[in-house]
């Protein structure tokens, strides 16, 4: 499976910042799925599932008697999900090895969704034109991206400023959009979806893993950056250095991206 577009490190390196990730977005992700309509019963698609904490959610919040499908690019990562949700006693919950720009799923669902997934994608509306082939009828699609414009920090910090331009450049490279948020009204209209809505999620702090999450995505794409030529290794060790320094200082206050969440139905005729 092509994996060259995604620039994060993948495995079990890569699982362990989604871990931090997700429990960052949990809060959000949850309050959108309520918003969008999820209840008990229905069957719903994860698409780029990661280590799959969200599909673990998707999974309590549809029981019971509703089922999730989980899909996902890394193997290691499924694997991995797998595991956990043997251990967590997840039984109403499956992972599948699938690429959303290339493998259509042979079932309807009544929700599908994907964080952090369409940025990724050098062609979003064909992911999401698949998405809404998976829906039934009058089925709810529901997205969350990142707009890269969205970072601040205070007081000013120039490893700040080097990491959001070395991230863009990369993701761009790659063929994606750090930028996409700002889209995902249009592009879900475009794909055919109606009663398109949306809101804008921004975090930030002065403490804690919403700070730490800006070094320890520097030092997971750090392999991306260098392949594509735009900074050395010793300068990227500098950047990371110089963003622990800035997260753990109780005075300074970090942002992550802007995130946008826009959710929509499939048409009923
Ligand atoms: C930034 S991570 C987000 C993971 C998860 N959605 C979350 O929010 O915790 C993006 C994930 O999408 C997966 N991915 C990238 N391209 C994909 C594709 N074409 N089809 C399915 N998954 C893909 C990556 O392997 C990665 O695990």
């Amino acid at each position: 499976m092509d994996k060259s577009h995604y620039i994060i490190r993948g495995g079990v390196e890569g699982r362990e910042r989604l871990r931090i990730l997700s429990r960052l977005m949990r809060p959000t992700s949850l309050d959108l799925l309520q918003r969008a309509g999820i209840r008990p019963g229905m069957a719903c698609l994860e698409v780029g599932c990661g280590g799959g904490d969200l599909a673990f959610d998707l999974a309590r919040m549809v029981s019971p008697g509703g089922r999730v499908v989980a899909t996902e690019i890394d193997e290691i990562k499924l694997d991995i999900a797998r595991r956990e949700a043997e251990a967590q006693q997840i039984s109403n919950i499956e992972f599948k090895l699938a690429d959303v720009t290339q493998d259509e799923l042979e079932q309807e669902f009544d929700l599908v969704h994907a964080r952090f997934v369409l940025t990724h994608l050098p062609t979003p509306e064909h992911a999401l034109t698949r998405m809404r082939r998976a829906l039934r009828p009058g089925g709810i699609v529901a997205v969350e991206d990142i707009d890269f414009r969205g970072y601040f920090c205070h007081p000013d910090c120039g490893a700040v400023r080097r990491y959001v331009d070395l991230y863009t450049q990369t993701v761009r490279r790659r063929g994606g959009d750090p930028n996409i948020g700002p889209r995902l009204p249009a592009l879900l209209s475009g794909a055919g979806f109606e009663a398109v809505q949306m809101n804008v999620v921004q975090q930030a702090g002065t403490s804690g893993e919403v700070k730490l999450i800006t070094p320890i995505t520097m030092e997971n794409i750090a392999e991306a950056v260098v392949a594509e030529g735009f900074a050395s290794q010793a300068e990227i060790d500098e950047i990371v250095a110089e963003l622990y320094a800035f997260a753990r200082n109780p005075s300074s206050v970090l942002s992550m991206p802007r995130f946008v969440e826009a959710w929509g139905r499939r048409p009923t005729a």
